[in-house]
């Protein structure tokens, strides 16, 4: 069970695993999630499933190696199997007819969006993509996203590939043109924030997925509290997917930040010899906002 059966390298530091994992891929719908455990006893780490293949029974998982468990996770070989995968998880996105969807990803959210954008577009929806990353060695899925988008867009940072700038340059000038029925953004926090600020100056409905630190996935920790309209939520079992217009950006913000400063805190204490287990430092960042 749970056999990798393909392995690719995407971009710079992003690999794709198709895993053999026949409930999830016969259950699991576009916005959903799994929760993965490389090896026994290792983190375990949320991964949206990007997409199925029903004849083979896979779920295809992409993410970037960042931490020890991504790394590990990257290092698997073909037709080793991973420890344990639960899901699928979270709740499916929805989808509906809004005419013009606009899908803008940045980095990994590209993995994200993916399955949501092709929902939209089964739905007989028309598909605007836009695509930016720092770099062109960053940017992933571009051949993916072009089948699935009516027109497609794509920005780097430094301008080494296509239109030099950020996402949301682009999302002006077709709000400015086209009659947009939902604008669907995933990626980088500001960026989220921003395109949602730029939705509510016209009007357009706007949703994003949002990817808290998860520790059991399953509603039970607290980890993932997001506020939603002025209410402390849970993104695990009632995300990832959220209006735009409710999220409070700024204290999801002052959540993550805390996250990397524990992270910060373990990586200088593994440098001088004191281990640190991942759970004290998850412990921490729980009671810094436990009953907030
Ligand atoms: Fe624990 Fe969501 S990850 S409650």
């Amino acid at each position: 069970m749970f056999e990798i059966l393909n392995k690719q390298i995407l971009a710079e530091d992003v690999k794709r695993v198709d895993i053999y994992a026949p409930q999830i891929a016969r259950k699991v719908r576009p916005g959903q999630f799994v929760s993965i455990c490389p090896e026994e006893g290792d983190e375990r780490i949320p991964l949206t499933v990007v997409e199925t293949d029903e004849g083979r029974s896979t779920i295809a998982l992409i993410f970037q190696e960042k931490g020890d468990t991504t790394g590990k996770l990257g290092s698997l070989p073909i037709h080793e199997s991973v420890f344990s995968i639960l899901g699928p998880l979270g709740q499916p996105a929805k989808i509906e007819k809004c005419g013009l969807v606009v899908c803008i990803a940045t980095g990994v959210g590209s993995a994200q969006m993916l399955p949501i954008a092709r929902a939209y577009r089964k739905e007989g929806n028309k598909i605007i993509g836009i695509i930016g990353a720092k770099t062109k060695l960053e940017l992933m899925l571009e051949a993916q996203m072009r089948i699935v988008s009516n027109k497609i867009f794509i920005t780097t940072n430094d301008g080494s590939y296509e239109r030099r700038g950020v996402v949301t340059d682009v999302l002006k000038e077709i709000i400015a043109k086209e009659k947009v029925g939902l604008i669907y953004a995933i990626g980088a926090i500001d960026m989220m924030q921003e395109v949602v600020a730029i939705a509510k100056q016209k009007n357009i409905p706007a949703k994003v997925q949002l990817n808290p630190v998860m520790v059991d996935c399953m509603g039970m920790c607290g980890a993932c509290r997001v506020k939603i309209a002025g209410e402390l939520i849970l993104a695990c079992t009632d995300g990832p997917e959220f209006d735009g217009h409710k999220v409070d950006f700024e204290d999801f913000k002052v959540r993550m930040n805390a996250l990397k400063e524990s992270d910060k805190c373990r990586s200088h204490k593994l440098q001088h010899n004191k281990p640190t287990e991942g759970s004290t430092i998850l412990t921490k960042f729980l009671s810094v906002f436990r009953g907030k």
